[in-house]
């Protein structure tokens, strides 16, 4: 049996606005989507990941246009060659955690490991890229890049994209609270293309501040310098609300990590949903922040970055 994993990964700062060349900072958490693939009499998908409610049903769609990309790219016919792929892993998908991308790279692995390719980690993380394709429509390439080689990177999207790794002097606790709701990627970057080709003259200059931001977010990560990175990320909730991809649900758990101490809080990945991240450095902090979420009902994870 042949197999392939992939990582999860949480937008520190930059989500959306990389699809227009602004550079953001990504992190690669523990968590992984694996695949399987062995040889079977029919082609077959099972999808075993622990995932939140509808996230599957809603993600349908987007799942088969991601598994064909792939194929396609990988010249694999199913109905030549059948195989059975099962997804498994500890990740729990839902928005804003990469999911599409762990599976896209775990799936490229798995392939390459079965057919005996030999595949380096550039095309691993190409062909997940084309998987990426199928979910976010133009995706930036930040998802696929993060589930193939982890750690904290500065990533611009470009031809070829700039991937930077970060080094930061610890990692740092981090709480991400699940709004359990479910957004479509290419949607939600439909919509901002839209509003910002109705307001180019507001965008310019959100656009302007958030190159501010990410760029001082990097100077605040490699310094350590963690209250001015939570500042940052705060500004960069504004913007994200700015530009229309935030959601009452997700503003309600900023606001409760914020008031329980958390130094910075916004969305991440595509927003509408999925999950908001907390800055909480040290134990003690992450857990005061993940039990007042909890105790508002709503599910956390908690992990670190770098
Ligand atoms: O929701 P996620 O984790 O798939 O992140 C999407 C990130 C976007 O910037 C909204 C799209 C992209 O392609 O970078």
């Amino acid at each position: 049996m042949a197999e392939g994993s992939g990582y999860g990964k949480v937008i520190l700062l930059g989500e959306h606005f990389v699809v227009y060349d602004i550079p953001a900072i990504a992190s690669a958490i523990n968590d992984i989507t694996t695949a399987t693939i062995e040889k079977s009499d029919k082609y077959e998908l099972v999808d075993n990941r622990p995932a939140t409610e509808g996230y599957k049903t809603k993600k349908q769609g987007e799942m088969d246009r991601s598994m064909k990309l792939i194929l396609d790219f990988m010249k694999i016919d199913v109905e030549k060659t059948p195989v059975k792929i099962t997804l498994s892993g500890n990740l729990f998908c839902t928005s804003g955690i990469g999911a599409s991308a762990a599976m896209a790279t775990a799936v490229a692995r798995a392939f390459s490991d079965y057919f005996d390719l030999g595949l380096n980690e550039e095309q691993i993380n190409r062909i997940s890229y084309e998987g990426e394709k199928g979910s976010a429509g133009t995706p930036s390439g930040i998802d696929n890049t993060c589930a193939t080689f982890g750690g904290l990177i500065w990533f611009k999207k470009g031809e070829p994209s700039v991937m930077e790794p970060i080094k930061i002097k610890q990692p740092v606790e981090i709480v991400m609270g699940n709004t359990g709701l479910t957004s479509e990627t290419k949607e939600v970057v439909a919509d901002v293309k839209k509003k910002k080709e109705a307001n180019e003259e507001e965008f310019e200059k959100i656009f302007a501040e958030q190159k501010e931001v990410i760029n001082q977010a990097r100077s605040a990560l490699e310094s350590y310098d963690m209250k001015k990175l939570g500042e940052l990320m705060n500004r960069n909730q504004e913007l994200l609300e700015k530009i229309g991809v935030s959601c009452p649900e997700l503003e309600d758990l900023i606001k409760t990590a914020r008031e329980n101490g958390s130094l910075g809080a916004k969305l991440t990945g595509t927003g509408r949903g999925g999950y908001m991240i907390a800055l909480t450095p040290g134990k003690e902090l992450q857990e005061k922040v993940a039990s007042a979420i909890e105790a508002k009902g709503f599910k956390v994870l908690k992990t670190s970055i770098g």
